[in-house]
């Protein structure tokens, strides 16, 4: 009997103009557009197995080891009810096809980064999920179509749909059949592109994203200013910065928009933080680092941006990495070595130190775990399809 499975990974997506804001919450439609950089799945992943078979009794799921239920008329129901829509469409264009889209399905996911770091995983899930089906499914593989229903499980997850450069098109008409992801740029335009996420201790439970943006678009006057005449400036601005590999334009509006983002969430009644002391240190750190840079007859040479979330993720080209890491190194003691996956220390310990003519005085140090860890990673690839070998449900059609 033929087994109907396929698996696929889906990469996390880091905005530089931010998302906040739905005009829809049903179909998640947003305020204004985003883009975001697509980050290397060789670090960051997550891995969905999808199965057809009629001998299933229902649609489950399993997310990192546990069953988790799939709510009617929820997020996830949702994606899964589109994807089904789309291969029957497949099954009546050509009747020799299997029937398979009336199979209840099995999904089981995976992320190769724990949950409790703090990483936004809702994209990089709903991407691999809706990647898996699609291999599932045979569908044709057209990433804008796709992400249009990614869209409707997490509106961020639209962006991990493609590798590089992404851009979500906030689109008008009301039934989002416009609001979907495009590509700026492959990542093979500007692989230079390197990230650091300092992952940021946080003892408190924060304001979701999907609740904190509908309070911020029932009460903040600034948000009004930022869809209106902000956004669509900066996402024409950036976006030739990125085709014209214009590091300092991209650093200061990538810098710019995870501000106004911040300074949007404590318009709102009441008003949200997501930074918390160390976050901003972090921020004073990377300004004094470009400072420097700028009174030596430099540009920009660092870009920090945040979530909702206190983590901090530091866009820089390759070559700055190093200082980068000995920076914040000094000012966060690490209890752990830090792991170099692009070998830019050549085997030698970071010490922990500034750049001549750094001013030690814009921040205090902290203590050892203030950043638990350090992640070193770069622009990446869109979703891979994998072999049936990375499979993550057995034959019984149960989690492995
Ligand atoms: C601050 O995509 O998580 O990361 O659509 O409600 O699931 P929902 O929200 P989500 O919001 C992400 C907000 C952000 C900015 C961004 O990624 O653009």
């Amino acid at each position: 009997m033929t087994v109907y499975q396929a698996t696929a990974s889906a990469p996390v997506n880091i905005a530089c103009i931010k998302y906040w804001g739905k005009r829809d919450t049903k179909l998640i439609l947003p305020t204004n557009s985003s883009l975001s950089v697509t980050l290397d799945q060789d670090h960051l992943r997550s891995t969905t197995t999808s199965r057809a078979d009629p001998s299933f009794q229902k649609d489950r799921l399993w997310l990192n080891g546990d069953e988790e239920e799939i709510k009617d008329g929820g997020r996830m129901a949702t994606c899964i009810k589109e994807m089904k829509a789309l291969r029957r469409q497949l099954e009546d264009k050509d009747p020799s096809l299997p029937k398979i889209s009336g199979y209840p399905v099995h999904i089981c996911s995976r992320n190769n980064f724990p949950t409790a770091a703090g990483l936004a995983s809702s994209a990089s899930g709903f991407a691999a999920l809706v990647a898996s089906l699609a291999a599932l499914y045979q569908l044709p593989t057209d990433a804008s179509r796709l992400s249009l229903i990614a869209r409707q499980g997490s509106g961020s997850a639209c962006r991990s749909l493609f590798g590089g450069f992404v851009a979500w098109q906030m689109g008008e008409r009301p039934d989002g059949s416009d609001s979907y992801a495009v590509q700026v740029a492959p990542r093979e335009h500007w692989p230079d592109i390197h990230a650091l996420i300092c992952v940021v201790s946080d003892d408190k439970k924060g304001t979701s994203s999907t609740s904190g943006m509908q309070r911020t678009v029932e009460t903040s006057t600034l948000l009004q200013h930022r869809i209106k005449h902000v956004v669509p400036e900066r996402m024409r601005a950036i976006s030739e910065a990125i085709l014209a590999r214009d590091f300092d334009a991209f650093a200061r509006i990538t810098m710019q928009d995870s501000n106004q983002f911040h300074a949007v969430a404590l318009d709102t009644d009441p008003p949200i933080f997501y930074m918390n002391d160390v976050s901003r240190a972090i921020i004073a750190l990377i300004v004094e680092y470009n400072r420097v840079a700028i009174a030596n007859g430099g540009k920009l040479r660092a870009a920090y941006t945040y979530d909702a979330g206190p983590n901090a993720v530091i866009y820089a080209p390759k070559e700055n990495i190093k200082e980068i890491v000995e920076l914040i190194v000094k000012y966060f003691p690490q209890a752990d070595a830090f792991k170099d996956p692009f070998g830019v220390f050549d085997g030698k310990g970071v010490t922990g130190k500034v750049v001549e003519g750094f001013n030690e005085a814009v921040a205090k140090p902290f203590g050892v775990g203030a950043v638990k860890n350090l992640i070193h990673t770069r622009v990446g690839d869109g979703p891979r399809t994998l072999g049936a070998e990375e499979s993550l449900l057995g034959e019984n059609g149960l989690p492995k």
